[in-house]
């Protein structure tokens, strides 16, 4: 059984042009724009409902342990120790796992699977998802973490050219979006 068969399960990431994600467990780019449109993408706008950032442990890691997010997200990390977690940071082991906690929780709008390589491969792997929203930073910022994706498969939405704070380049930010086919 998949997950988006029964939750509105959507893959969300940011790559640079050879798809990477990551060097030495660090995304090498700091752009305004793609934390923004992050940001706003998995909040849920002041619905009743709450939004799961689904991720692994080295992500939630990097994104400062943080337990409490606003927007009315809440975090699952999948994890082989989901007991190390501090109280309200849920955890799962596995897909199944997941799907259990999912069913235990009331009133979920969406399910935003957020990374890293072997949770986005996971995912996709599977075929769980109903839309992947992926940022591509047309830039090669030699990434040593990469998820591999069928570019021909997305449709560009839009594109700009933003301003990267880590380097001070201007580097071009397109947005792609794609369905399950
Ligand atoms: N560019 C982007 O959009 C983006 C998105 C997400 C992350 N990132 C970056 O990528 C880096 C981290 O990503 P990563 O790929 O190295 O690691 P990750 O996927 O975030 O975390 C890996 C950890 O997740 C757990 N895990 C993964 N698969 C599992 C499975 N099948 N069953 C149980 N546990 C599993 C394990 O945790 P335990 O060791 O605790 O068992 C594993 O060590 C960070 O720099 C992060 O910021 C970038």
């Amino acid at each position: 059984m998949k997950l988006s068969d029964i939750y509105d399960v959507n893959i969300i990431l940011a790559t640079d042009a050879k798809f990477g994600i990551s060097l030495s467990g660090v995304i090498p780019w700091n752009i305004s724009e793609d934390m923004q449109y992050f940001r706003v993408t998995t909040s849920t706008h002041g619905e009743d409902k709450q939004n799961i950032l689904l991720m692994g442990r080295k992500t939630w890691e990097y994104m400062g342990r943080k337990s409490v997010l606003n927007g009315g997200r809440r975090i699952l990390v999948i994890t082989t120790h989901p007991e190390r977690l501090p109280e309200g940071v849920l955890g799962a082991r596995t897909v199944e796992e997941v799907g259990s906690i999912l069913a235990s929780l009331k009133d979920i709008h969406r399910v935003w699977v957020c990374g890293g390589r072997d949770i986005y491969n996971l995912f996709l792997s599977r075929g769980d998802y109903r839309m992947i929203y992926w940022n591509k930073i047309d830039a090669d910022f030699g990434c040593d973490n990469r998820v591999f994706l069928m570019e021909t498969a997305f449709i560009c939405e839009s594109s700009e050219f933003v301003v990267d704070k880590k380097t001070g380049k201007m580097v071009e930010l397109l947005y792609y979006k794609t369905p399950v086919e």
